[in-house]
């Protein structure tokens, strides 16, 4: 194993009954690593997504976090794992509306057990790099949809877990504030050392990782970059 390599994949399968979803998937993942993938609607990218985050078991194959293979942990290890080690960024940001942006954020912290006063101040250090500090106190209900793009990303990366799994995390955003959003989600990331698995069907929000996948049908293909 590369010292580096945080997550891998080797020869993954699943099938939703009999229908295949993901085939034979190679991947792997280093730390602070961007890897894009790409692929149509339908052709296994959220798929492929929940099985490397050990969201769904796989039928062949494995997935190794870290050297150690997913397969061999128990459900309560498998949450442990998801909980203090990866974070999740979806379409709509799916923050809880009872809890203002700050507690939004402080969220995988206060899951982790960590106590109020330290989890808040960790997320208003989030929030302030991303130029979030005027909203702390607003519910998701009183903050734009980029905006609670923006809180959906510091509330992945502020536990700095090694991986965060984002399923098209601007989908839901017009084009020019979907590029600052995922600059600034790919900034901090790179910052902390935390590797993102992006899935977008956006080609130029693809350019903007180191490494570049297509699915397909679900195969997974790594795309050869042209040197500029
Ligand atoms: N829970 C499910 N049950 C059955 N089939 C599913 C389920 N989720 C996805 N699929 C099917 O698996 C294939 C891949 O879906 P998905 O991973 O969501 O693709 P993508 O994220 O690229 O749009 C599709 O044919 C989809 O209809
Ligand atoms: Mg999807």
């Amino acid at each position: 194993m590369n010292t580096s390599e945080v997550l891998s994949a080797t020869g993954v399968d699943l099938s939703y009954g009999a229908a295949p979803a993901v085939r034979n998937a190679q991947i792997a993942l280093h730390r602070g690593e961007v890897a894009a993938i790409t692929g149509q609607s339908g052709s296994g990218k959220s798929s492929l997504l929940y099985c490397l985050a050990g969201v769904l078991p796989v039928a062949r194959g494995e997935i190794r976090f870290e050297g150690r293979s997913l397969g061999v942990l128990n459900d309560e290890d498998l949450s442990a794992l998801r909980r203090e080690k990866f974070g999740f960024v979806f379409q709509y940001g799916e923050l809880l509306p009872e809890l203002t942006v700050e507690e939004n954020t402080a969220l995988p912290l206060r899951l982790a057990g960590q106590r109020k006063a330290e989890a808040l101040a960790a997320a208003g250090e989030v929030l302030r790099r991303l130029g979030l500090d005027d909203l702390r106190g607003r519910r998701p209900s009183q903050v734009s949809g980029g905006q609670s793009q923006r809180v959906a990303v510091a509330r992945s990366l502020v536990h700095k877990p090694a991986v965060v799994f984002a399923d098209e995390p601007t989908g839901s955003l017009d084009s020019s504030n979907a590029t600052a959003v995922l600059e600034e989600f790919l900034t901090l990331a790179r910052a902390q050392g935390t590797a993102v698995v992006l899935v977008t069907h956006d080609a130029d929000v693809a350019a903007r990782a180191d490494t570049h996948y297509s699915m397909c049908d679900g195969v997974l293909t790594a795309q050869v970059r042209e040197v500029s």
